[in-house]
């Protein structure tokens, strides 16, 4: 007798969550900033980002940090990342700052910079993979150099309404708050030294901020009938309709097409569920005591390159997975209740980049 695979679970591609994700009770991304020397109307801070979600990463072209400074500081020089605009230093003679705006964004560098503007996890354009897929890489750092802001742990007042761009919308954060200092081991790990002064931020991700509709789906087919069950239309709406491009279309030749826009827009293949994702569940093998599936997740947009993703999956069977093919995998375990939900990512060099839609636009 054949056990029929239930066909009850739930998909969820680089980005879930309500707000506040079941699957990861604990998904934060907080921002340290340790005051590492004063100096004679001011500050050098390290500013530290961690991804500490499961599976939610910070994609290309990355996260955007913004604040709003309490007095009249002004940026001196950074380290590791650059201010977008440099505001109005006319007020500056000889030396110019970096930034003097009140209100500021902040982006990372772009790799390959000179090895003088790097800083220790420097310049990968912004990218942060989440904490469960690949800690070494879910953290980041840049230096500050701020004047005109105080210079002791009195005087010094902390930047306000700190945004976090990740880089759509998605995160709302909370006040700075100051913290015990930092300690630090120094490299041959024979001595701790201390931040002169230290705060920090928290971010939380919901997907109900981030987007109104899905931007991926399932369809599902088997070894042992011909049709497969689509995407429903419309599953990711239906409002760039007019705006896609067909496969086989001679704009796909035009130059420029893949080149991503400021605002992050999509450009999508026609397709009737108009997803930027597809994750298709082909059954393989169907028996009483095992079943396989191969899972192929599809690129429809022809302006992104995913450079880090993963795909969450609820099934009641995972809680037995005994050997997975060509994705690193493992289980997702929120709660002592929950244990059929694993989290599939690339293989890093191997599958890790999902390349923009097109003939090698998609991962098995
Ligand atoms: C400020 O620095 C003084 C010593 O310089 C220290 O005693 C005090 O605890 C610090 N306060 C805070 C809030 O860090
Ligand atoms: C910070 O944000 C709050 C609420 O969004 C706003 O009322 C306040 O004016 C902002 N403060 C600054 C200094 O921009
Ligand atoms: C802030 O720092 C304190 C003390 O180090 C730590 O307990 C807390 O978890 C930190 N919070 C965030 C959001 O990093
Ligand atoms: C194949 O699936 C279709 C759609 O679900 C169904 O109508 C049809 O009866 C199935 N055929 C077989 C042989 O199971
Ligand atoms: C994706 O990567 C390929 C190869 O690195 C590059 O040629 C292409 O322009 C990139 N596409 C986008 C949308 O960034
Ligand atoms: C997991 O699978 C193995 C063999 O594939 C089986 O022996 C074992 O009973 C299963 N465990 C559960 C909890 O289903
Ligand atoms: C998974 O959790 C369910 C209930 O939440 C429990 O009945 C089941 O035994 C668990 N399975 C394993 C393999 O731990």
């Amino acid at each position: 007798m054949r056990i029929f695979i239930s066909v009850l679970f739930l998909f969820v591609l680089f980005s879930h969550a309500a707000a506040y994700d079941p699957l990861d009770p604990n998904g934060i991304v907080t921002i340290k900033w340790d005051i590492v020397s004063w100096t004679p109307d001011g500050y050098v801070a390290v500013v530290t980002l961690n991804n500490f979600q499961m599976y939610q990463h910070i994609m290309n072209p990355g996260w955007t940090l913004g604040w709003t400074w309490a007095k009249k500081e002004v940026i001196w020089s950074m380290v590791g990342a650059q201010t977008t605009e440099q505001g109005d230093c006319s007020k500056f003679k000889g030396n110019i700052p970096h930034c003097c705006k009140k209100t500021l964004t902040v982006v990372e560098l772009l790799p390959g910079v000179p090895y003088n503007q790097q800083f220790t996890s420097c310049c990968k354009g912004g990218v942060l993979a989440s904490w469960g897929q690949d800690p070494q890489a879910a953290v980041l750092t840049f230096q500050v150099s701020v004047e005109m802001a105080g210079t002791s742990n009195k005087t010094v007042k902390l930047p306000k309404n700190f945004t976090l761009l990740g880089p759509g919308p998605g995160y709302t954060w909370g006040p700075a708050k100051v913290v015990p200092s930092t300690t630090f081991l120094t490299q041959d790990h024979r001595r701790k030294t201390q931040a002169l002064m230290t705060w920090n931020v928290t971010c939380t991700y919901s997907q109900f901020l981030a987007r109104k509709n899905p931007n991926c789906y399932v369809s599902f087919s088997s070894f042992y009938n011909e049709s497969i069950t689509p995407c429903p239309s419309c599953t990711c709406g239906c409002q760039n309709k007019n705006n896609c491009v067909k496969s086989d279309s001679k704009i796909l030749k035009m130059v420029g097409l893949n080149t991503p826009k400021k605002d992050n827009s999509p450009l999508l293949q026609c397709t009737h569920h108009m997803c930027p994702v597809r994750v298709h569940w082909h059954v393989k093998l169907n028996y009483n005591d095992y079943w396989r599936v191969k899972v192929s997740v599809t690129n429809f947009n022809y302006r992104m390159n995913y450079t880090i993703w993963s795909l969450i999956v609820q099934h009641p069977n995972l809680n037995n997975v005994t050997q997975v093919f060509s994705f690193d995998y493992k289980p997702l375990v929120p709660y002592e209740s929950i244990n059929d939900t694993w989290m599939f990512y690339g293989m890093k060099y191997y599958n890790d980049l999902l390349m923009e839609a097109g003939p090698f636009g998609n991962v098995q």
